[in-house]
């Protein structure tokens, strides 16, 4: 594989060691329990690269996720994003629109009250970015999502499962982010559809 000089030298994105644990309850009475999710990851992301990441049900790989996009702080080692610490002194660190996640389960991951092109434009106007541009760009998106532009008026409960999901792939595209982490992304989708989604991604890395 040829890399450039860039991605030969510092990494978007560095996991040290880093491991992640949550308290938990078992009953009211129960002692309070440590539960490790993440233990000992090390690893580092260049531009470009991609990672897939393998494993059974409930051996961590959302909470991976979640901690590589700064949704999570780490309990010990250190994730570093261009170089930079992206959780300190357990604060996750939010980097806007620079690292974006498609969520498992696109059902929880839209608000059932707003429109899917208000959802989808969310992560712009964090970043102040104008309603008329960003109307275009929802637009955009939705084509290149393979999803009518005019679905963005409705609601996520009027579409399908496969649908929904290209929702969530358009929301998570719509900054132009540099890594993005998808946590079985194509798994509610059916064949021809999970292909599409898969080329998209492809095209765009
Ligand atoms: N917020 C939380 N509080 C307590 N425990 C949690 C929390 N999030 C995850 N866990 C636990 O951490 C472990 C790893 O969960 P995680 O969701 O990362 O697994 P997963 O590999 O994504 O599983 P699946 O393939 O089923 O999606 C599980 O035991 C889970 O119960
Ligand atoms: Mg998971």
């Amino acid at each position: 594989m040829q890399q450039d000089s860039e991605s030969l030298s510092s990494p978007l994105l560095e996991f040290v060691n880093v491991a992640r644990e949550f308290r938990v309850k078992r009953g009211f009475f129960a002692d309070e329990l440590r539960l490790q999710a993440v233990r000992d990851v090390s690893f580092s992301l260049h531009k470009g690269e991609s990672i897939g990441l393998v494993g059974e049900s409930g051996c961590g790989k959302s909470t991976l996720g979640r901690l590589a996009v700064g949704l999570l702080p780490a309990s010990s080692g250190h994730i570093m994003w261009q170089g930079a610490p992206l959780s300190v002194a357990g604060q996750a660190g939010y980097v806007p629109g620079q690292l974006q996640m498609v969520f498992q389960d696109p059902f929880s991951s839209l608000n059932p009250r707003w429109r899917v092109g208000k959802a989808i434009a969310e992560p712009l106007r964090a970043q102040g970015v104008s309603a008329g541009e960003s109307a275009a760009r929802v637009a955009s998106m939705l084509e290149l999502v393979v999803l009518d532009p005019e679905l963005g008026e409705r609601y996520p409960h009027e579409f399908s499962g496969g649908q929904r999901q290209r929702m969530a792939v358009a929301r998570a595209l719509i900054t132009h982010p540099q890594l993005v982490v998808c946590d079985e992304p194509v798994s509610a989708l059916d064949a021809p559809v999970h292909a599409q989604i898969l080329n998209l991604f492809t095209a765009l890395q």
